[in-house]
């Protein structure tokens, strides 16, 4: 089974969606961050993320299609649950974990017998970035927090966004179900069955 145009299309649209949010968070946080190396990290942060949104937007083009609007669910879920944040480590925590959720999805997604091969080159592409995002980001936020004496604090934060992050993907899952009659995120033989 493949899926249909109409339904790719709007996959597309949340990741490139996702990707472009990611970005205007990523600026926002560079404007709050004086150090010269932070500036040079996100700079090139940046200019993945834009890559990675314009990737999505021709992929949702050589589908015939423009991107569609889409509900804000997984940011208005995962604001009223992890509550509106306080520093630029905690904004440094929620980048961390929304770029790991971006890297799992994309890997579940590649990992999918329903992935097609122009999806799958795009799904390379932006993948292989993502790990140094975690990492970098990751390690400055601990650096931060060491200088502040706050290492436990910052790790515990982490530990509770990524706790209720997952709680918020539940969710999305579900939503993914209804409207693909599956979710990439379900096993091969859930996702086969359909
Ligand atoms: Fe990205
Ligand atoms: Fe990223």
């Amino acid at each position: 089974m493949a899926l249909d145009s109409e339904g790719l299309i709007k996959l597309f649209s949340y990741y490139r969606d996702a990707e472009t949010r990611g970005c205007g968070l990523l600026m926002r946080m560079m404007q709050r961050v004086d150090d010269p190396e932070a500036q040079v990290l996100f700079s090139r942060h940046v200019d993945d993320e834009t890559r990675h949104a314009w990737l999505w937007t021709k992929r949702i083009k050589d589908e015939g299609g423009l991107p569609v609007p889409v509900p804000d669910g997984y940011q208005r879920r995962l604001g009223q649950a992890l509550g509106i944040p306080r520093s630029i480590i905690d904004l440094f925590a929620l980048t961390v974990v929304v770029e790991q959720r971006a890297e799992a999805r994309y890997k579940e997604h590649l990992a999918s017998p329903l992935c097609d091969d122009k999806t799958r080159a795009v799904l390379n592409a932006v993948t292989k970035d993502e790990t140094w995002h975690i990492s970098w980001m990751e390690e400055w936020m601990l650096k931060m927090a060491r200088e502040k004496g706050e290492e436990q604090k910052v790790k515990d934060t982490l530990a509770r966004y990524r706790e209720a992050e997952q709680e918020v993907w539940e969710e999305i899952k579900e939503d993914e179900r209804e409207w693909l009659g599956f979710s990439f995120s379900d096993t091969q033989a859930a996702q086969s069955a359909v």
